[in-house]
């Protein structure tokens, strides 16, 4: 559970319809006409038509391509069919809680399609005169989730696989509602020495901020879509303050894409161990993995993933 993107907000107009496919389900997307986005399960009660293809926004609703039965975006239930007077009580779709916020569209994910238990946080560098606008990136990866966020905790890598001379001194910090993760590491070594401060809310949304000294600083924050086991689309974003936009701004954001292509094939080839052999070297990767279980709802998600 928790909240994961489904979509940038600039990359979703009025009266837009998108095809979603996030937790091994297909989804519909859309804008309504004053604005809100939502989400529901994809298929039309009626005959199984995919609203995501060729459905149309009519006002705060959304029609679908076949018969022309039309639901509420707000609980999905069905207001309108255009050849009949008598509505069923059954004609309603599966609608996701969603929220759009820091230039993304959230969808809270429950197994159970229960409400949201936290909010992502406001990130107020966006819109601030002193940070730049955002940059994106984008990246679909064969690997799940949960490994894509693991990455985060994972010190030992960043010597191996992308190439820094030594293994960075960090450690892991737990808030005390026992759900906000922080990673310090100590970029010493690196080409501009910089401290590491990576915070992950969930495995939905991790922000890393970087500091090179005073009034050098950035942010990239992951807002991956979790498509199926083996599939991520990551959306990245990067925030640098004007002081150091033209220094190391395009060059952050290289860097980016080339440590994702650092990590790529590691992800496409690799399995997932749900009991690895861990060494006393492996503190952070051991704290992920019992921080990672709380985000499982059933105990069948848990042995399936966790
Ligand atoms: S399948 Fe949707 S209205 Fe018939
Ligand atoms: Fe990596």
């Amino acid at each position: 559970m928790g909240w994961y993107s489904v979509a940038r907000s600039h990359e979703l107009a009025v009266g837009e319809v998108q095809a979603v496919k996030a937790f091994d389900r297909e989804l519909v997307l859309y804008r309504t006409r004053s604005g809100k986005p939502a989400l529901h399960d994809a298929f039309c009660p009626h005959l199984g038509a995919h609203l995501g293809h060729e459905g149309r926004v009519i006002g705060e609703t959304i029609r679908c391509p076949f018969h022309g039965w039309q639901f509420n975006a707000e609980d999905g239930k069905c207001s309108s069919i255009p050849y009949c007077d008598e509505i069923p009580e059954r004609a309603r779709i599966r609608t996701w809680h969603v929220d759009e916020k820091n230039g993304e569209v959230y969808v809270w994910f429950h197994p159970e399609n229960t409400g949201p238990q936290w909010a992502l946080p406001d990130l107020p560098e966006l819109g601030d005169p002193n940070w730049t606008s955002p940059r994106y990136t984008e990246h679909l990866v064969p690997a799940h989730v949960q490994d894509i966020c693991e990455n985060s905790c994972d010190p030992v890598h960043f010597r191996f696989v992308h190439s820094q001379a030594e293994i960075p001194d960090s450690s892991v910090t737990i808030d005390p509602d026992g759900r906000t993760m922080h990673l310090h590491s100590e970029m010493a070594n690196a080409d501009y020495p910089s401290h590491l401060h990576a915070i992950t809310y969930s495995p939905g949304f991790a922000l890393v901020r970087t500091t090179y000294g005073p009034n050098a600083e950035m942010i990239m924050y992951n807002s991956p879509q979790a498509i199926d086991q083996h599939q991520t689309f990551m959306r990245w974003t990067l925030l640098v303050r004007r002081e150091i936009e033209d220094a190391v701004g395009d060059d952050v954001m290289k860097g980016i894409i080339n440590g994702l292509s650092d990590d790529y094939p590691i992800w496409a080839n690799k399995v997932h161990k749900r009991r690895p052999v861990f060494c006393k070297g492996d503190e952070t990767l051991v704290a992920f993995r019992k921080w990672v279980r709380q985000f499982y709802v059933t105990s069948e998600d848990k042995r399936e993933i966790a």
